[in-house]
Parts: structure tokens; C-alpha cells; sequence
């Protein structure tokens, strides 16, 4: 069967941590990797904006010594109305692994169901599994040891809250969300994430204020309010997440060595302040780095 990466719920704890370890390995000694896909190709195709995702995969391929080929959403005959099944059997005589950004999650699955190569999430309405494995890696690189680590989430139960809060899950961590009403996350995805929580020792606790779900936080975290295709909602989103701002105010309840983390793009003055994003506690351009670490042992799991 071709395994693929749609969500943190394709890996176990064991392939999670040898990921996340195989990711420091490479950021140490990046040269070892070199020449591993040779020959091979990797179709990455986005119909959303990118800048860390994609210049992260794109560089991985190449560190690896594949080639990467990047599409856009009206260049491939997919955005002209050809099938999801068809274009996967075409790419899949031809490709090595894709990677697909996009917004509905049921067409990744659908993607994945005709392919007979890896497809990887990297980025759909729902999930943003690369991001997270990034996320603990980069806790696990200031912080030590990510089990019984309390997380922090102060915002949109998002894509990427889903994808972070799997993965703690999975690692054996606690992760509190305090989200306005209305923007709570997926309770499938939440029910699903609680059970795994609890088989490995952590947690999941929703909340709805900020201020209980950081205090003694070791790691806090955000990401924008309004997400790519959420732009009409912009007015309606940006009232209901009043209050929700990471301060240096806020930042001062979670524990005293707490790191905080972002995917990018940020928006100062909205989710984080400027102070907390540009403070000494923010970890987020090693996160960003990260990006490209851990993509290079999602190819080595994936292909190599
Ligand atoms: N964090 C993240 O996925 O960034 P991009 O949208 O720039 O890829
Ligand atoms: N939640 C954001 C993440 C961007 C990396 C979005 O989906 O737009």
C-alpha cells in the first residue's frame, strides 16, 4: 500500500519522535543527504500562496538531488475541469511523490485514493501536518523532551491547530486551545485527538479564555485569524478574535521559560503583538527553518 502523509493521523508515535529525530539529524549534517533522490521527481502542486512551504519542499528536493516540479492551480488541465482520479494516475506514472496545497481536504483524500505514489498534505482547509512536525521538533530543540509538555493555542481552532494538536497528541503532550465561540475546533478531529492524548499520556482541554489556557504554558502558539479563502469573513473574524491578541501581557501568564511559536505569515497588531513576535521568548524563524528539515525526512520516510 502507498503510504501517504494527509494528516498526522497517517503516522504512529515510534515513525513521529524517528521524523522528528531524523529531521535534527539532517540539520546537523545536511551534506548526508545529498544525492538520495537522484533522478526522481516530485510534483508539487499549490492553488494557494506559499513562501515557507513551498521554497521548503522545493529546496528538501533538491538537497536530495530530485528534481521538483511546481505547478499553480490553473496550470496543470485540473483546474480546467480533468479529473482528480485521472490526474493522479497520469502524475503517478510519471512522479515520484506529490505534494498538494489546496482547500478542500477531500480532494487530497481523493488524490491520495487514485495514487499509486506518496501524496503529502501541505496545506488544505483542514489539516497542515508538515507545519506541525516542524512545530515539535522546534519545541523539542529549545525545550528537551515533548511529552508532558503543556502547549498553549490562543485562537482559530484552524488547519493548523488540528495538525499541532494531533501531533501533541501523539507525543504524549498537553494542548489547551481557548478559541471564541463559534471558531472552536473540528470535534471529530478534537474527540479523535483526545483519545490519542490519553493513550499517550497528554491531554486536550478546550477553553474559551486566553488567560487559563496559557497560564504556566510552556509553549504558546498562534496563527492568523483569517485564513486563505476565508477573506470574506475578514470583518466578522477579526470582532469575534478581539481579545485574543498574544501580548506580552498574555505571554507573562505561561510559565517563565515559555517559547512562543507561529507558522507564518504573521499579522503584528492582530493575533501577536509586535513585542511578543519580535521578543525574546518567539522562536518562530527557527520554526520556519525547521520547515525545511523536517520536509527532507518526510522524503527520506516517504522515498528513500
Ligand atoms: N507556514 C506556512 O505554511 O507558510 P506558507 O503559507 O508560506 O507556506
Ligand atoms: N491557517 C493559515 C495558515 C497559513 C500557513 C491558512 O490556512 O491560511
Amino acid at each position: 500500500m502507498t503510504r501517504h502523509l494527509l494528516t498526522i493521523g497517517d503516522l504512529d508515535a515510534p515513525t513521529l519522535h524517528a521524523l522528528i529525530a531524523d529531521a535534527r539529524a539532517c540539520k546537523a549534517d545536511p551534506s548526508s543527504v545529498h544525492g538520495q533522490l537522484t533522478g526522481r521527481t516530485v510534483l508539487m502542486h499549490f492553488t494557494k500562496a506559499s513562501t515557507r512551504t513551498r521554497v521548503s519542499v522545493e529546496t528538501a528536493v533538491v538537497r536530495l538531488g530530485g528534481h521538483p516540479i511546481f505547478t499553480r492551480g490553473d496550470e496543470l488541465q485540473l483546474g480546467r475541469g480533468e479529473p482528480i482520479g485521472d490526474t493522479a494516475q497520469v502524475l503517478s506514472r510519471m512522479c515520484d511523490a506529490i505534494f498538494i496545497r489546496t482547500f478542500a481536504h477531500a480532494d487530497v483524500e481523493e488524490l491520495a485514493r487514485h495514487a499509486t505514489i506518496p501524496v503529502v498534505n501541505a496545506l488544505t482547509d483542514a489539516h497542515h501536518p508538515l507545519q506541525a512536525l516542524a512545530d515539535l521538533m522546534t519545541i523539542e530543540e529549545h525545550l528537551g523532551a515533548l511529552p508532558g509538555k503543556t502547549i498553549a493555542w490562543i485562537g482559530d481552532g484552524n488547519n493548523v491547530f488540528h495538525s499541532l494538536a494531533q501531533a501533541a497528541a501523539l507525543a504524549g503532550m498537553h494542548i489547551r486551545i481557548a478559541a471564541p465561540e463559534g471558531y472552536d475546533a473540528d470535534p471529530e478531529v478534537m474527540a479523535a485527538t483526545a483519545l490519542i492524548a490519553a493513550e499517550y499520556g497528554g491531554s486536550v482541554t478546550e477553553l474559551r479564555d486566553p488567560a487559563e489556557a496559557v497560564a504556566g504554558a510552556d509553549i504558546v502558539v498562534t496563527d492568523v485569524f483569517v485564513s486563505m479563502g476565508e477573506e470574506a469573513q475578514t470583518k466578522a473574524k477579526l470582532e469575534a478574535f478581539r481579545g485574543y491578541q498574544v501580548d506580552s501581557r498574555l505571554m507573562a501568564q505561561a510559565s517563565s521559560s515559555a517559547i512562543f511559536l507561529h507558522c507564518l505569515p504573521a499579522h503584528r497588531g492582530e493575533e501577536v503583538s509586535g513585542e511578543v513576535i519580535d521578543g525574546p521568548q518567539s522562536v518562530v524563524w527557527d520554526e520556519a527553518e525547521n520547515r525545511l528539515h523536517t520536509t527532507v525526512a518526510v522524503l527520506r520516510h516517504l522515498l528513500v
